[in-house]
């Protein structure tokens, strides 16, 4: 039983809480909306961030903005929950959690068009409950999948947060370390700071201690070295969206270790839930990748750090061609990559 310290997101008492991410390591505190529009602007800010936990809290804001508006008929409530859902949508393009989790919400509300307001949102809030409580026992089969992979003793590099702070479980890349230390293997675990916002030195660093996992951390330049000199055994990361060729796309940084991995022979590893499938898109190269502010780049931990005149470029997100990748660890089984060595 893997027992986690906090709530990454809930429902409670009709309103949408989540752990303030862009705060720790250093303070723990929670924030707590009923507006939805201030909930979409949490999603776009950070405040809740990694690809199944803003699936999550975007279906908990559909509710939140069903239930704050007033409808005379069935034709101002389907308008206004196209509008919700676009809003919502409009947070972060790349994780396709996000829109899986929209367009789900939308069609339970329009399979219930029958029915009185209240009904429908009543709908709508046992389907984001659903679709939290899928994610949970997601990540748990994630994790159990993943252990096999891992010998005891083994050292492990990791990228971003991909831990309970990214889900509604005890997460998809961590998930796997998580379950294997309960197993009473020894796991090192290397975590990639993950510049420019530092979730990996904040929050997966954060994840790991609490669970009694040897952890270290390091600058996102000295991977290749550790690789070099033989101190990594396998990278596990998250994914943001995995098309129907397996490429994927997940946190800028991630196609650098896979570029390594592969050089270095070791095995890149990717792990995700179902939900982060798109078979609507054929290859990598048509994923939207987000860009984030210059700021994030031009400033370090509230301080600028670079001229004032100089030009930035952001991508929030890189795509990992499937020939990089070794398997992909899912709630239904691993997937054999397209690496070849
Ligand atoms: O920008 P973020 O912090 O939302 O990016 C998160 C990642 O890239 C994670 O690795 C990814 O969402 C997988 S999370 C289970």
């Amino acid at each position: 039983m893997i027992k986690l310290k906090f709530k990454t997101v809930e429902w409670s008492k009709n309103k949408v809480r989540i752990l303030d991410q862009t705060k720790l390591p250093l303070k723990v505190s929670y924030l707590e909306y009923d507006d939805y529009k201030k909930l979409a602007m949490a999603i776009k800010e950070l405040k809740i961030r990694g690809a199944p936990a803003i699936g999550i809290a975007a279906a908990y804001g559909v509710v939140l903005g069903m239930m704050q508006g007033k409808y005379a008929d069935k034709k101002e409530y389907e308008k206004r929950l196209d509008s919700v859902i676009s809003t919502l949508k409009s947070t972060r393009p790349t994780a396709v959690n996000l829109f899986w989790a929209l367009d789900r919400m939308k069609k339970v509300a329009l399979e219930y068009e029958g029915y009185d307001m209240e009904s429908r949102n009543k709908r709508l809030l046992h389907e984001a409950l659903l679709i939290h409580q899928e994610d949970k026992v997601m990540c748990r089969k994630i994790g159990e999948y993943g252990a096999k992979l891992l010998k005891n003793g083994c050292r492990v590099l990791t990228h971003c947060n991909a831990g309970a702070l990214a889900t509604g479980g005890i997460g998809t890349a961590l998930a796997p370390l998580f379950i294997a230390k309960a197993q009473g293997k020894k796991i090192k675990v290397y975590v990639d700071e993950t510049r420019p916002v530092l979730q990996g030195a904040r929050l997966t660093t954060w994840e790991l201690l609490q669970q009694g996992i040897d952890t270290v951390l390091i600058c996102d330049d000295m991977a290749a070295f550790l690789m070099q000199k033989k101190m990594i055994d396998c990278i596990i990361t998250g994914a943001d969206r995995i098309v129907r060729n397996l490429d994927a796309a997940n946190k800028i940084g991630t196609y650098n270790l896979a570029v390594l991995a592969k050089f270095h022979k070791i095995p890149f590893y990717l792990a995700a839930p179902s939900s982060s499938f798109d078979h609507s898109v054929e290859s990598g190269d048509k994923i939207k990748i987000e860009e984030r502010s210059p700021k994030e780049v031009t400033n370090f931990w509230g301080r600028r750090t670079a001229p004032q005149k100089v030009k930035i470029f952001s991508p929030a997100f890189d795509v990992t061609p499937a020939n990089l990748i070794t398997a992909i660890i899912t709630d239904k089984g691993i997937i054999k990559g397209k690496r070849m060595d």
